[in-house]
């Protein structure tokens, strides 16, 4: 299938995880993917597996310089981006009374102002390119319910969730389509992070959390980044043009339970 055939896309967070996944699902789709994220190195391993059809580029979505740096690579090494997916964030965990202000600046700063700062500087590209585009934010379970020791990553995805509602009215009128995809539980070194924070705050063995949650899911497992690619091709491409401003479930009927 080459449904992305000719389209040229910018994955924030790419160097790993669901990200990556993208980057590859996109390149057999037939795009070109910019593989942008703040770990340079495993973005160039990442880029040189997937082959000619993907670049590396450096970028800290905390950085105005470094998302207009990011965003002119990708320009300059495919003449366009029709495709933004920003997937860069970090996760936190603390009861409240623990909370630290300086990491939940952080977290703030990476996932809500990095998804708006990136979200603005690729849609004055695509507004001043002409012809649309399509940008995808990664939202998350924790965006539409609160949870007792993850206030702050809970509520920087409410706020993406936010974000998309109010960039996808405004930018429909560009024929830029701005939507979201809500994951439930994903493996992979994330999720390893999430299990310790747990460990710690609930006191349970390592491995302890992601076995009751992986039980917890309808499907019966936890998500893999491959979950999720179905979606992500989707809503890129030109079957997606009258959506705008949701938010996607993908999390094998978590939300539903
Ligand atoms: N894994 C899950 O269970 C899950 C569930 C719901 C939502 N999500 C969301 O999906 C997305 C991808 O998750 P994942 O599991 O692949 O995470 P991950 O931690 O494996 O990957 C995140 C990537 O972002 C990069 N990154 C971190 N800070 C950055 C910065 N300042 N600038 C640029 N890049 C930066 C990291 O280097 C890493 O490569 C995230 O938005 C996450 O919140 C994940």
């Amino acid at each position: 299938m080459t449904r992305l055939a000719g389209k040229a896309a910018l994955i924030t967070g790419a160097a790993r995880g669901i990200g990556l996944a993208f980057a590859e699902a996109y390149v057999r789709e037939g795009a070109r993917v910019a593989i942008a994220d703040i770990d340079a190195e495993r973005a160039r391993h990442a880029a040189d597996e997937i082959g000619p059809d993907a670049i590396a580029v450096d970028m800290d979505v905390t950085r105005q310089d470094s998302i207009d740096k990011a965003v002119a690579a990708a320009v300059d090494a495919f003449g366009r981006i029709d495709i933004l997916i920003n997937n860069a964030a970090i996760f936190t965990a603390a009861p409240i009374v623990e909370i630290d202000r300086a990491d939940c600046q952080r977290v703030f700063d990476i996932n809500v102002s990095g998804t708006l700062f990136t979200m603005q500087a690729v849609a004055r590209h695509m507004i001043a390119r002409g012809g649309g585009g399509k940008i995808i934010n990664m939202a998350s379970q924790a965006g539409r319910r609160g949870e007792p020791l993850v206030a702050v990553y809970c509520a920087t995805k409410a706020a993406v969730i936010s974000l998309t509602q109010s960039a996808g009215l405004n930018l429909i009128q560009h024929g830029i389509n701005v939507n979201a995809i809500a994951p439930g539980v994903v493996d992979g070194e994330h999720w390893d992070g999430v299990d310790a924070l747990f460990a710690k705050y609930e006191n349970k063995p390592v491995g302890q959390k992601k076995r009751e949650v992986s039980e917890s899911v309808p499907y019966g497992r936890m998500g893999t980044a491959d979950d999720l690619t179905g979606m992500a091709v989707f809503l890129a491409s030109e079957e997606a043009n009258y959506i705008v401003s949701q938010c996607f479930n993908v999390d094998g009927g978590q939300w539903m339970s």
